[in-house]
């Protein structure tokens, strides 16, 4: 499992992938439009010294949500008090979270889509008013106490802002979706990163491994890790081009930045299910994969290069999808972007 260079969010990150967040605004590499409007937001507040205004954050995985939100923290000189939505399961979770809170803090709140309804509630209050209202006692005596909050900024984020209620949304007075990375911004980190990391890259090496990286700064810099490896093992003391291209190919990574379970996927489909259209679900059990992280992780890239289609009766390999595995696909596969 551990050589998977996509991961479900769930996992734990890891010193390697903390020692590389950058810490700064200026520091994020790319999504200009995100970075300029955050700072305007950030300056403001400072201007006015008060707490920033409620921010949603939405967006695939590993795009950087959880450093922004470090970083708002971090420039507005706030406190980082970080949880999750499948953490604030009761609603005595939230009023703990919250009346802990100092003045001006920043209440990260991660995979908030995966908050109970009910407990989302207790939010509302606490969000427009900074009041947390809450019950005194049992059955008939029992009576309802609103306490005052300090004022704080609240960031949500979520790979899937669609299952949020509107009225939740609502809160949110500053919200942004980050985007996938093109080669060169991916690039960019993944130099940024060998600089941290006191690694030799040459520009050619940084490209190789942006261009296998899924649009992906977690999955760059999880190959650029792999990559030193090799390196290091096969006693290159600068990872050129064909030093990346020999460890990414070594790695099973494909020149689309298919894994082994990305192909798997695909030759599922085109395969043992003659190019679809088959249910996701039949999939992921043929797989043994969860459904959820299968539509969740994998299937977005494979969607977004056109491999496979979504269909009313399932899931549809393209003809790209057929070449990119040198299979010849059956009369009457769809011939996506080439018509
Ligand atoms: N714009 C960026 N510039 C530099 N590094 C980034 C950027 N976005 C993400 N990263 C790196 O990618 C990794 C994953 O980012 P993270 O903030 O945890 O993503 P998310 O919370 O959206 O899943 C982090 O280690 C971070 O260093
Ligand atoms: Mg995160």
């Amino acid at each position: 499992m551990s050589d998977r260079i996509q991961t479900p969010e769930e996992l734990p990150e890891d010193d390697f992938e903390r020692s590389l967040r950058p810490k700064l605004l200026a520091e994020f590499v790319g999504q200009a439009p995100v970075k300029s409007q955050l700072a305007v937001s950030i300056e403001a507040a400072r201007l006015r010294g008060e707490a920033m205004d409620h921010v949603l954050l939405a967006g695939p995985p590993g795009l950087g949500k959880t450093s922004l939100a470090q970083i708002i923290a971090n420039e507005l000189g706030a406190r980082f008090v970080p949880t999750a939505g499948p953490a604030l399961e009761r609603k005595a979770d939230v009023a703990a979270v919250l009346s802990a809170l100092e003045p001006g803090s920043v209440l990260f709140v991660d995979e908030i889509h995966r908050m109970p309804r009910a407990v989302e509630e207790t939010l509302y209050p606490a969000m427009e008013d900074h009041q947390l209202p809450i019950t005194v006692g049992q059955g008939a005596g029992a009576r309802i106490v609103t306490l005052d909050l300090p004022s704080f900024t609240m960031i949500g984020a979520t790979t899937r802002s669609g299952l949020l209620t509107r009225p939740l949304r609502d809160r949110f007075g500053i919200q942004h979706r980050l985007e996938h990375y093109g080669v060169e911004d991916l690039s960019a980190i993944v130099s940024r990163s060998a600089g941290l990391l006191e690694m030799q890259i040459e520009q050619g090496g940084c490209l190789a491994i942006a261009s296998r990286s899924r649009g992906t700064p977690r999955i760059a810099n999880r190959l650029l890790r792999r990559v030193r490896d090799h390196a290091q093992v096969e006693g290159a003391l600068t990872v050129t081009e064909s030093v990346a291209e020999g460890a990414l190919a070594a790695l099973e990574v494909d020149d689309a930045g298919l894994d082994r379970l990305d192909r798997e996927i695909l030759r599922t489909i085109c395969e043992t299910f003659s190019g679809g259209p088959v249910g996701l679900s039949t999939v992921a059990a043929a797989i043994s994969e969860d459904p959820v992280t299968l539509e969740d992780v994998y299937e977005p890239y494979l969607l977004q290069l056109g491999f496979i289609e979504r269909t009313p009766r399932g899931r549809s390999a393209t003809r790209r999808a057929f070449e990119h595995l040198g299979i010849s696909p059956p009369n009457g596969t769809p011939n996506l972007f080439d018509s």
